[in-house]
């Protein structure tokens, strides 16, 4: 096992699946981020819990791409903390994150374009804890199957909802507890966006992935998640279980 993911469930082998009051699986706490002089992220909190999509909105340019590099470990915490089953992340950088089980799917994909499906996927391995270095063509292929039929085709020529779809098997490729996607419904057609509401929906179920949805569709994120956090300025500024969201809020933060 990978140092970062050993020293990170030592102290909780059990993980916090059979008790989601206790340790969440990721805690940021009081975090503020800066773009140089300019400060970008006020002392954001925020909770994911295993088996639960956590659904992230507010209006562009409020910080939600911003908050999700930080966790990734992208951007540093100027002050504050990121911590992962109890424990700070702060000081480890991208990929020891990834090894220790945090997938990110960026805003816009980015897939690489010159490289087939199958040369992506196995970039999804290199997160793993079992150091797989072949793809597992059932895990690989079994959410997404026409990923399978269209393996050898490059990622550049793919529709952007496929690329989406392509980012997310990779991630999850990794096998990891916590998955961050960054507006993954935006501008794909409806029947891809189905498709993808199916497997998020499928992996909540499976109980032991925590999702942190950054979602501009409200619909979307009213179906799948289960908690929402709205940001305003780069602050929290209200958090709850979705089916309490108000119509006052999304007009207040959210209507454009
Ligand atoms: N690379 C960057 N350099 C400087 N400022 C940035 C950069 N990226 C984003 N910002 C600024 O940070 C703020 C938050 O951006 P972002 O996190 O992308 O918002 P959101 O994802 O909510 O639309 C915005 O004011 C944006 O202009
Ligand atoms: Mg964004």
């Amino acid at each position: 096992m990978p140092e970062a993911a050993a020293v990170l469930t030592a102290s909780h082998p059990q993980g916090s699946a059979s008790n989601a009051t206790a340790v969440p699986l990721l805690h940021v706490r009081n975090l503020d981020v800066n773009y140089g002089e300019s400060q970008v992220l006020r002392a954001v909190q925020l909770e994911l819990q295993p088996g639960t999509i956590t659904a992230l909105m507010g209006r562009n340019g409020v910080g939600k791409t911003t908050l999700l590099k930080a966790i990734m470990g992208l951007l540093p915490a100027r002050r504050g903390e990121v911590a992962f089953l109890g424990k700070s992340l702060n000081k480890l950088p991208p990929e020891k994150r990834a090894r220790a089980g945090i997938a990110y799917v960026p805003q816009g994909r980015e897939i690489f374009a010159k490289l087939t499906i199958e040369e992506n996927l196995l970039l999804g391995l290199e997160a793993r804890p079992d150091r797989l270095k072949k793809i597992p063509e059932e895990e690989a292929y079994g959410i997404f199957p026409f990923l399978k039929d269209m393996r050898k085709r490059l990622g550049g020529n793919l529709s952007g909802g496929q690329q989406q779809q392509l980012a997310i098997a990779r991630a999850l490729l990794g096998k990891p507890k916590v998955l961050l996607l960054d507006e993954p419904t935006e501008g794909i057609q409806p029947s891809i966006i189905d498709d993808i509401e199916r497997v998020l929906a499928g992996l909540k179920e499976k109980g032991d992935i925590a999702i942190l949805l950054v979602e501009q569709y409200l619909e979307f994120a009213r179906r799948l998640g289960d908690r929402y956090y709205i940001m305003d300025r780069g602050a929290m500024v209200q958090n709850g279980k979705t089916s309490e969201l108000t119509e006052e809020s999304v007009k207040k933060h959210l209507a454009f």
